[in-house]
């Protein structure tokens, strides 16, 4: 693998710490989160297996956004154990916090911290987890390097990534914005949602950063999406910091278009009161010896 350019990481860490920071996404989260939560149920059940989680651990949970896996995974390891919930503003981890405060997870703590830079010392952690985060790493090897630091001997990762981009509730929005606006391909460097959906390359930038033991599964799940097809997409303009840009061009006529087209295609996935939408997800382990 040939070492990333500086200037263009700098580049991708500016716009994806703009992306996630700003007031407009935070807003978003904050106020989808019950819904976005059920949907990625299965996701957390598969972060929360791989983690090999046991009462009395610390856990340093990377890019917990609004508090997904690490609310849970406070709920495992118990008052004895204790985890450290991190993101790249306070925007969304203010709101975990609020929700750990309320349910009294005396056992969290809360920190904004960048992944490349951990700030905490060598060998404090039984296990790192991140639920969806880690491809928007800009330096991958060199944060999975951190958190291999930051893990006691016969620590363990766990990682949960998005798999493939055919990803019906990626087809079913994307797909259909990407025809009604001119945008320019996105650099093929950056980091990206579905960027592990090559298969092998979550396993390669585990081992790339000394990662013993490291390995990958696919799992295809099913997300609950506990509201109208209407809502997801509601949902979905929100939250997608991205394509909030891409949504600004299109005109009242093409957002109409967009729209009906989304929520026809989405409707295939109806089941009783919500939708049942089909995800695959990576899983990625590793073990520091
Ligand atoms: C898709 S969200 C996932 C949030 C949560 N874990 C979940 O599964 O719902 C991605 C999160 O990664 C965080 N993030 C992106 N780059 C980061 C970095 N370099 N350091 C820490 N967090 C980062 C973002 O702020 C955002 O909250």
């Amino acid at each position: 693998m040939s070492a990333p350019d500086p200037a263009k990481i700098a580049r991708f860490r500016e716009k994806l710490h703009q992306e996630w920071t700003d007031s407009e996404t935070t807003a978003a989260w904050r106020k989808w989160r019950p819904q976005m939560s059920a949907f990625s149920q299965g996701a957390t059940q598969a972060n929360l297996q791989a983690a090999q989680l046991r009462p009395g651990m610390s856990v340093l949970d990377l890019a917990s956004g609004v508090g997904d896996p690490a609310l849970e995974i406070a709920e495992i390891v118990g008052p004895k154990g204790y985890v450290v919930a991190t993101d790249l503003g306070p925007g969304m981890i203010g709101l975990a916090e609020e929700i750990a405060r309320a349910k009294g997870l005396d056992q969290m703590q809360f920190r904004v911290v960048d992944v490349e830079a951990l700030r905490f010392p060598d060998e404090t952690f039984d296990v790192v987890t991140s639920r969806f985060g880690v491809m928007f790493f800009t330096d991958q090897v060199k944060a999975f390097g951190e958190c291999r630091r930051v893990l006691k001997r016969g620590g363990r990762v766990a990682f949960v990534v998005w798999g493939t981009k055919e990803q019906p509730f990626l087809t079913a929005t994307i797909d259909v914005l990407m025809k009604y606006v001119d945008a320019p391909p996105p650099d093929p460097d950056a980091p990206h949602a579905f960027m592990f959906g090559e298969r092998g390359l979550l396993t390669r930038k585990l081992k790339d950063a000394g990662f013993a033991d490291a390995r990958e599964e696919i799992k295809n799940i099913s997300g609950r999406w506990t509201g109208t097809p209407e809502e997801y997409w509601q949902q979905f303009t929100e939250v997608a910091a991205p394509f909030r840009p891409l949504l600004a061009k299109l005109t009242p006529e093409t957002r109409v278009k967009v729209e009906s087209e989304v929520i026809a295609t989405l409707r295939k996935y109806a089941e009783g009161r919500g939708l049942n939408i089909p995800l695959e997800i990576v899983v990625g382990t590793g073990t520091r010896e």
